[in-house]
């Protein structure tokens, strides 16, 4: 699949702006805090709903056009053409082929990508929640329901918590925790075994992958943790943990903790890993998410590299993009990349324009 044209309107730093994109390898580059990412991030929340940089959407609208930022993209997918519309304002509304949707979960699954965000190189040093998060935007596009299961178990949990400190305020009675402790316990299940299989799915194709980057000389694995191994456990330790979670006012157990772990050659990637060892950890698990996508959906997602290049020198380039043929990139950097790729087209960012 690929993106054929981007319309910005007062989104970040564009005013008005209209982009072709080339069905293979388009570059952006330019110098720093010109609007390369802001591209990459227009694709992401049109692509998903939501953008990676920020909870707070209204510092997406141009600083001096406070009312609207709108993007809207035009993509093709299995030979058929498609549009998304994206506006935020007071609200977020989202269309797709003119149509409005009612939740923004709709959207998701339409385009699919995959982004290489420099940020994501230290997330095995950090707490879990961007290891989660990377397992969450992929099953996210794949599987509409985990979606669904993934708002209502926050909500519960919300719900939850709120109780918890009405019972250490307000004396109300630990019973009814019951009810949100059976809910909890059945979202948490269809996550879990979400997650279990994109996991392993992950480890059926990284091994390899993280082979060939390191030229066979690195074993690696990924593991899933979670406090949750089945219903009746699960409710069985919030049970038990009632009295700690009232003091403490909120759930300590549960898939809201889960976390992701690496091991390269047995060694723990958070503890031992190099900084370079971090990067390539990365990329696998990046490319093994490309290629499942690809076996789940038979196109191939849409590559969006965010100043990612310029870590790769001109072979692992060649390479890397050798690799994902047939495959369209979106690719930022500083400098112009000298690409011996035919099928190509390259921007130059300055000042809210792309040439
Ligand atoms: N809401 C907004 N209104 C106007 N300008 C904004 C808004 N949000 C961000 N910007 C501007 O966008 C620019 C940053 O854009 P972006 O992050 O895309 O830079 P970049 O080209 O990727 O730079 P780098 O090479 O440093 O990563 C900054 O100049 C910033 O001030
Ligand atoms: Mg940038």
């Amino acid at each position: 699949m690929y993106i054929e044209n981007i319309k910005l309107s007062n989104f970040r730093n564009y005013i008005e702006e209209e982009i072709l994109l080339d069905k293979n390898i388009n570059i952006f580059y330019g110098n720093n805090a010109q609007g390369k990412t802001n591209i990459i991030e227009a694709i992401y929340i049109c692509s998903l709903g939501k953008s990676y940089r920020t909870s707070r959407e209204k510092e997406i609208i141009n600083i001096n056009n406070d009312k609207f930022a709108k993007v809207e993209m035009k993509y093709c997918k299995n030979d058929r053409e498609g549009k998304i519309k994206l506006e935020l304002s007071d609200k977020k509304l989202i269309s797709i082929n003119d149509i409005k949707v009612k939740k923004m979960s709709e959207v998701l699954g339409k385009i699919n990508i995959v982004l290489f965000n420099p940020e994501d190189i230290n997330i095995f040093r950090e707490g879990p929640s961007k290891r989660r998060r990377i397992l969450d935007v992929m099953i996210s596009q794949l599987r509409p329901s985990y979606v669904y299961n993934l708002n209502m178990y926050s909500k519960t949990l919300e719900q939850r918590n709120n109780y918890l400190k009405q019972i250490k305020f307000e004396n109300k009675s630990e019973e009814m925790l019951e009810i949100w402790e059976s809910k909890l316990a059945e979202y948490a299940e269809n996550i879990n075994i979400y997650r279990k299989e994109f996991v392993k799915k992950i480890q059926e194709k990284i091994v390899d992958i993280h082979k060939k980057i390191t030229d066979n000389r690195e074993i690696i694995k990924i593991e899933y943790l979670s406090d949750f191994n089945n219903k009746e456990q699960f409710i069985k330790d919030l049970e038990r943990n009632r009295k700690i979670d009232i003091i403490r006012g909120f759930t300590g157990k549960g898939i809201h903790r889960d976390d992701l772990k690496i091991y390269i050659n047995n060694k723990e990637l958070g503890i031992y890993g190099s900084q370079g060892q971090h990067r390539s950890s990365i990329l696998s698990i990046k490319l093994s998410e490309l290629e499942i996508i690809k076996d789940e959906t038979d196109e191939n997602p849409i590559l969006l590299l965010d100043d990612f290049m310029s870590e790769l020198d001109k072979i692992r380039r060649r390479n890397f993009l050798e690799d994902v043929k047939n495959t369209q990139v979106i690719i930022t950097c500083t400098d112009k990349l000298e690409l011996e790729n035919e099928n190509k087209k390259v921007f130059y960012v300055e000042n809210r324009k792309s040439k």
